[in-house]
């Protein structure tokens, strides 16, 4: 969806954003600017990413000092040939608006940087995340490529999160209408399953009529994951509704749906178990999901999801006080660890296996079980490197601490 750009701005105009947005647009249009910024996409780059060796980025600095710039090369003032010339024709209206379009965009480094914060921070911050995303989202969607990671963290952060539907609707609205790089204009698929996900799972409207019957399984699926935290009841319900569509709906192998199930299946079992406590009914919702997702990633994924979602399975069960059953999982997920032929799983995985050996083992009391899994997960710590070794490190030490209470 693509409202054109003043009656964007009307809508924006209700809203606070405006209020943080307000200087930028002041100070020029950088609508006006992003059409005269066709001129200078040879050496900048239509975002103000310069591709000429010896013109600098324009993307991101501030308004006032490339207006500055402009009028300086326009008057001679600064000396520069080439500049002089692009310089020469421009008005002041021009300046500003050019200066309004570069200045506000980030360029993809700094965008890359922003979104990886924005992921590492938004589990124990969502709603500072969320304000970034509100302020931000005019200097972030400069570039068509950017929009779906932005729909994404959005839809997470206002769904699962904080159960924000309305303004996760309207966030996400907001971000499919505004103006990227001038492609743009056609309608994103994945924006509206965002989209009608979050108004079916905040209970706003239920747009999926007009979806095809696998659009209508990834909404429904996706609208389940974000209820997991805030109402198991309708997750439940919702998951089923999912699962009964798919079986009834026989889509041929590799339909994108089934990959969309398993991941949010996957999601949904995560968000429940990191939850400090679970009714009955959550527990079975849990369970359910840690199920579809192995069953969906053994169509859709690699060895290494699969693997991955019986060691999801294998935390569903710990949590809901089946050992037997997590041992089971944790000896599946190890077994397909060690079927990888030559030159085998990556160290990462065969410790995440035998940590989910030893937990299991430990709650079913099995004590040399325990310890030979103990063991092998420092053997395989000890080769993983230094960046996973890091954020590795919580999980071997939590282990050896219940082996030393036991
Ligand atoms: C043919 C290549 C070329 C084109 C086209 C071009 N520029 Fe430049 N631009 C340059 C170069 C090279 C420099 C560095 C000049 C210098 O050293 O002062 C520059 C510098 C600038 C600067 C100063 C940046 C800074 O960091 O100080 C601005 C602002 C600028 N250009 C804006 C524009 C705008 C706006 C347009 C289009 C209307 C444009 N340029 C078109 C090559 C170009």
């Amino acid at each position: 969806m693509k409202l054109p750009h003043h009656t964007l701005r009307a809508a924006l105009a209700s809203t606070a954003l405006v209020v943080a947005l307000a200087p930028a647009w002041a100070a020029g249009d950088a609508e006006a600017g992003r059409a005269k910024a066709q001129a200078c996409a040879v050496c900048h780059g239509t975002l103000g990413i310069s591709t000429a060796p010896d013109a600098p980025h324009l993307a991101g600095q501030p308004a006032l000092y490339l207006a500055a710039q402009l009028r300086a090369y326009r008057s001679g003032a600064r000396k520069h040939e080439v500049m002089a010339v692009m310089a020469k024709p421009l008005s002041d209206d021009d300046i500003g608006n050019l200066a309004a379009w570069f200045g506000t965009a980030m360029n993809d480094a700094d965008f890359e940087a922003w979104l990886a914060r924005a992921w590492d921070e938004h589990a124990g911050n969502p709603e500072g995340v969320l304000a970034r995303l509100q302020a931000d989202a005019q200097a972030l969607l400069h570039s068509e490529a950017r929009r779906p990671a932005l729909l994404h963290l959005a839809h997470h952060v206002c769904g699962e999160h904080l159960g924000r539907w309305q303004e996760g609707l309207d966030l996400l609205q907001r971000l499919s209408a505004l103006p990227a790089d001038a492609a743009g204009g056609t309608a994103d698929p994945a924006a509206a399953r965002f989209i009608s996900s979050l108004a079916l799972a905040g209970g706003i409207r239920d747009g999926r009529d007009g979806l095809s019957v696998s659009d209508r399984i990834r909404v429904t699926a996706l609208a389940a994951a974000s209820l997991a935290a805030h109402d198991g009841t309708r997750a439940h319900a919702l998951l089923q509704e999912a699962l009964v569509q798919f079986d009834a709906a026989r889509l041929p192998p590799g339909d994108p749906c089934t990959r969309a199930l398993a991941a949010s299946s996957n999601n949904l079992a995560a968000t429940l178990e990191e939850r400090p406590q679970r009714s009955a009914e959550e527990v079975a919702l849990m369970l359910l999901a840690a199920q579809s997702a192995r069953r969906f990633w053994a169509v859709a994924g690699t060895w290494l999801e699969t693997e991955r979602a019986e060691y999801r399975l294998a935390m569903s069960w710990l949590k809901a006080g089946s050992p037997q059953q997590a041992c089971a999982h944790a000896r599946q997920c190890l077994a397909i660890v060690q079927a990888q032929p030559e030159p085998g799983a990556p160290a990462l995985e065969h410790f995440f296996a035998w940590e989910a050996v030893g937990k299991a083992e430990h709650a079913a009391g099995n004590q040399p079980a325990r310890s030979q899994a103990l063991q092998q997960a420092q053997a395989w710590f000890d080769k993983l490197d230094a960046s996973d070794a890091g954020w590795c490190r919580a999980s071997l030490e939590a282990l050896n601490a219940q082996a030393r209470i036991a």
